[in-house]
């Protein structure tokens, strides 16, 4: 299995994956990262770890459709059978979603369908919810709506600062996105023996 891992940030989650690979957890092939930020962190710490880099943003292009279509060429190109959203901070739209569709998947800081948006883990907190969580999901033309695959939940205690439950949701996030993933590797490869 081929992957793509599209990110905008700092990349915490590329890393997780990336690590997941080398040390053979997760039995795929990182093809390369992408970057709508040509500065984002993420491109650092993948070119630290030896994975190929591409970054355009859709202001390179004409409209949002033809910069989707840049980056389904390149997913053509490299054979990509998965692409796995960490942390990249836009829409996918139409373009992309019907050239791959069913084979995107994203990370979200909640327990979908609560907390969906960019805030997941701020409005958790600040709705005083007794847990919260992380969600890997199929995307879809929503917003963090699509199908769920897996979810790991996270209790918010009276002790917790949003800073504190931030470290918790990525800690979770960084254990469950490689679990997740290689236990579809493997569900695929049993389909296909
Ligand atoms: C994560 O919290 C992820 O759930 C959300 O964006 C954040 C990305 O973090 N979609 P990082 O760039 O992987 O460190």
């Amino acid at each position: 299995m081929k992957f793509a891992i599209f990110a905008s940030g700092n990349g915490s989650n590329f890393q997780a994956i990336a690590e997941a690979i080398v040390s053979g957890q997760i039995k795929a092939e990182l093809r390369f990262v992408f970057s709508d930020k040509k500065d984002a962190f993420v491109i650092q710490r993948a070119k630290r770890m030896q994975v190929p880099t591409y970054s355009f943003a859709p202001t390179d292009f004409k409209s949002k459709a033809l910069y989707e279509a840049a980056l389904t060429e390149l997913l053509n190109e490299q054979d990509i059978d998965l692409v796995l959203l960490a942390g990249y901070m836009r829409i996918v739209g139409p373009t992309l979603l019907e050239a791959y569709a069913g084979q995107i998947i994203n990370i979200h800081p909640s327990l979908l369908p609560a907390f969906p948006g960019i805030n997941g883990i701020r409005d958790a907190f600040e709705a005083k919810v007794k847990e919260t969580g992380v969600t890997v999901h199929y995307i879809d033309e929503g917003v963090d709506t699509g199908p769920i695959i897996a979810q790991a939940k996270v209790p918010i205690t009276s002790g917790d600062t949003l800073t504190s439950l931030e470290t918790k949701i990525h800690q979770t996030e960084h254990q469950i996105y490689p679990e997740v993933l290689a236990q579809l590797i493997k569900t695929t490869q049993g389909e296909s023996k």
